[in-house]
């Protein structure tokens, strides 16, 4: 059963193809290593004792991405993670955002149409909620407009697969991340980003690390019990393994609509000084920090509903805050004693 993997040799693609391939799935990567490096395949097959195919292109090249799909006639499904995905920056460069990720998008529905690829689970991201009037957030709140142009290309992203179900054989799945972090128990893939990190786990066990003087707190002066943002933290395993469940869903034919939308939370919302201590607790490093100003547009709270996801997709995030910070832990060191 083969499956394309865009955006495999990244951090949430890469788990995912291990995941697949432990249960027998032949995975096909495409990636332009943007931002990911092609050692990855070769961790990737320390794991699982397969090594991926790799094709090197840029899907915004439509006659690549249709030859891609000539080349390739048995693929029973897509899930596609290649995109751009920093916030600040999209903000920075937003038509680079709106190219790249829509562009991509569009010629993989389209040579799947020509090729009768009927498959694809799609990379979102709770960011469609903004700050939900309720929560946790389920899967019918409202989709809010969003902050930046990279959560603007998710929500696009869901709207051009929807209408294209409509005139098409295709299906769809809607996957919506809460906060991915965490790291393989291998500590031989994990998140790996270039330059300083945005997010607040990287920026944890770089400071930790001693590559960065100290970790800055954005704000603790909201309406949450210790007055710093809480989020549903979810580990990259628990993600990966939500993946392979749902392009098998798709593939027995047991979706309900065409179109299916899917929380992916542990349904727990935990604050940065929370992550910051059971990094701490799980490390034993006493981590440097300092509170500093709000971050413009971060959002107070959101932790998600995974009622439909456990009920419907049979799944259920296992691993526990301490697992997720003691395995990216694990990861920054293990990295940093390979380089
Ligand atoms: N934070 C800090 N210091 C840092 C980095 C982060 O205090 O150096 C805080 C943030 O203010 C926030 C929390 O840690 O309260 C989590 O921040 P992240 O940047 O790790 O994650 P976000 O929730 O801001 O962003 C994530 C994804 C985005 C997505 C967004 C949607 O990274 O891709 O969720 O809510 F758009």
């Amino acid at each position: 059963m083969q499956i394309l993997v865009t955006g495999g040799t990244g951090y949430i693609g890469s788990h995912t193809v291990v995941e697949l391939q432990k249960r027998g799935y032949e995975v096909i990567i495409v990636d332009n290593l943007s931002n990911s490096r092609r050692e990855i395949i070769d961790n990737i097959e320390k794991i699982t004792g397969i090594k991926p195919v790799l094709e090197v292109f840029d899907l915004e090249d439509r006659k690549k991405t249709s030859d891609f799909f000539k080349k390739y006639p048995d693929l029973k499904g897509v899930i596609h993670f290649a995109a751009f995905k920093a916030v600040g920056e999209s903000v920075e460069k937003p038509l680079m955002y709106y190219r790249n990720n829509l562009v991509s998008l569009i010629n993989i529905l389209e040579s799947m149409q020509e090729n009768d690829v009927e498959n694809i689970v799609f990379s979102s991201s709770c960011t469609v909620y903004g700050q939900p009037d309720h929560l946790p957030v389920s899967e019918t709140a409202p989709i809010k407009k969003a902050e930046s142009p990279y959560g603007n290309t998710k929500q696009i992203s869901e709207e051009i697969i929807q209408d294209t179900i409509k005139v098409s054989k295709i299906n769809g799945i809607a996957l919506r991340y809460f906060n991915p972090i965490g790291a393989h128990e291998s500590a031989l893939i994990g998140e790996l980003p270039l330059g300083v990190p945005n997010n607040l786990v990287p920026f944890i066990t770089q400071t930790a690390i001693g590559i960065r003087d100290e970790l800055k707190i954005f704000g603790n002066d909201y309406p949450t019990p210790d007055g710093t943002p809480i989020r549903d933290y979810i580990h990259v395993v628990d993600l990966a393994e939500a993946h392979v469940i749902a392009i098998k869903r798709m593939i027995d034919g047991k979706m309900k609509n065409d179109f299916e939308v899917f929380n992916l939370g542990t349904g727990t919302g935990y604050s940065v000084l929370e992550v910051v201590k059971a990094f701490e607790k799980v490390s034993g490093v006493k981590l440097k920090y300092k509170i500093v100003g709000r971050r413009e547009g971060d959002i107070v709270q959101v932790w998600a509903d995974p009622t439909y996801s456990n009920k419907e997709l049979g799944w259920k995030a296992k691993r526990n805050l301490e697992e997720m910070v003691a395995s990216a832990w694990k990861w920054e060191k293990a990295y940093r004693s390979r380089i």
